[in-house]
C-alpha cells in the first residue's frame, strides 16, 4: 500500500545484497512510496548479480562503491545526483561485517588488524559517508540519514563479539554528526536498532537461530521483520519525523524494555 510518503524525494541506499537484506526491503518500500533512488554496494557484492535485478525492478541505477573508500563515496554521490537530477534527501547505511566473527575468532583472542577493518567497514564508513555528503553539500535541507544498529551496543551479547563496539561507535557518530548536519542543513541523523533478522550478516553470528527464537519470545510483539523495518525507515525518511534527530530508535517488538518473559522460562 502506498501513501506517497516519499514522493519527489531522492535517496541512496547502501547494503542490498540479496532479497533477504534489510536494505533490499527498504529500497522496495521507498520506491513504492514515490521515491527515486540509487542502489550501492561493495564491488565484490556486485558479483552475485542480485542487486542488478533489484535495480532493474525499481528503475534504480546501481553504483558500486566500497564504503570505506572516500574516492568511491565521492563518485557515488556525484553519480547519484546526476542520475536522480538533484541533491539527496535521504541515505540508508545498512552495512555490517566482522572479520573476527567471520573467521570464528573468540572475543578473548581477537586479531587487531581484523578488528580495525571491522570498525572501518561497519562504523567508520558511516562517518565517511556523512563527511563526504557534508563536503560535497550533497544533502538537501531537511533531509534524513539513517544507519542500522543492534542492541549489543548497550548490553552484552557475547557472540556478537567486536560488532558490539562497532555499533557503539556507529551510534556515537550519528549523535556527533547529527549535531553538525542539524545546525547547517536541518538534516537529521538517527540509528534504528533492529531485532535479529535472518539475513546473510545476521546468520553469520554464532547460535543465531536459537537466539532469534529467544528474542522472539522475549519481545511482546515478537521480532520485528525486515519488512516492518522498511516501513519504519520510510517514516524516518518522510516529513513526519522532521524533529527527530541524534536518536537511537529501538525497532525490536519491545525487546529492549523487557527483563524476563514467562514464555522464555517455558522454553
Ligand atoms: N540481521 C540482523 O540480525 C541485524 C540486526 C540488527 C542490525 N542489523 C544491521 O543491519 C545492517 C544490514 O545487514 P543485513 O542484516 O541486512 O545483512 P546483509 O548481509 O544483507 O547486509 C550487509 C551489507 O553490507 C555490505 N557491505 C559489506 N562490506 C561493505 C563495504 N566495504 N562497502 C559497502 N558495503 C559493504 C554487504 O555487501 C551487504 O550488502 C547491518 O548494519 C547490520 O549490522 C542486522
Amino acid at each position: 500500500m502506498s501513501n506517497n510518503l516519499l514522493k519527489g524525494k531522492r535517496g541512496v541506499i547502501f547494503g542490498a545484497l540479496d532479497d533477504k537484506s534489510i536494505a533490499w526491503k527498504v529500497a522496495e518500500r521507498c520506491v513504492e512510496e514515490g521515491a527515486t533512488i540509487t542502489l550501492t554496494n561493495a564491488p565484490v557484492a556486485m558479483r552475485f548479480g542480485e542487486i542488478q535485478k533489484l535495480g532493474e525492478k525499481l528503475h534504480a541505477e546501481v553504483i558500486p562503491a566500497d564504503a570505506t573508500s572516500l574516492e568511491d563515496l565521492e563518485a557515488l554521490f556525484q553519480k547519484s545526483m546526476e542520475a536522480m537530477g538533484g541533491k539527496i534527501d535521504f541515505v540508508l547505511h545498512s552495512i555490517g561485517m566482522s572479520l573476527n566473527v567471520r573467521k570464528k575468532k573468540e572475543y578473548t583472542d581477537l586479531n587487531y588488524d581484523w578488528m580495525q577493518k571491522t570498525f572501518d567497514i561497519s562504523a567508520i564508513s558511516f562517518h565517511k559517508v556523512m563527511q563526504t555528503l557534508w563536503k560535497m553539500e550533497a544533502m538537501n535541507d531537511g533531509g534524513s540519514i539513517l544507519a542500522l544498529t543492534y542492541i549489543a551496543a548497550q548490553r552484552t551479547f557475547p557472540d556478537y563479539s567486536e560488532m558490539a563496539e562497532s555499533k557503539a561507535l556507529l551510534e556515537s557518530f550519528a549523535r556527533s554528526f547529527g549535531y553538525h548536519f542539524g545546525e547547517r542543513n536541518n538534516v537529521r541523523v538517527n540509528t534504528i536498532s533492529q531485532s535479529p533478522t535472518k539475513t546473510t550478516a545476521g546468520s553469520g553470528v554464532k547460535g543465531f537461530d536459537e537466539f532469534f527464537d529467544y528474542a522472539d519470545k522475549m519481545s511482546p510483539l515478537g521480532n520485528a521483520s525486515s519488512e516492518s523495518c522498511a516501513d519504519y525507515c520510510v517514516l524516518m525518511f518522510s516529513d513526519f519525523t522532521r524533529m527527530v534527530t541524534m536518536q537511537n530508535l529501538y525497532h525490536d517488538g519491545g525487546f529492549s524494555s523487557m527483563g524476563m518473559s514467562p514464555k522464555v522460562l517455558d522454553m
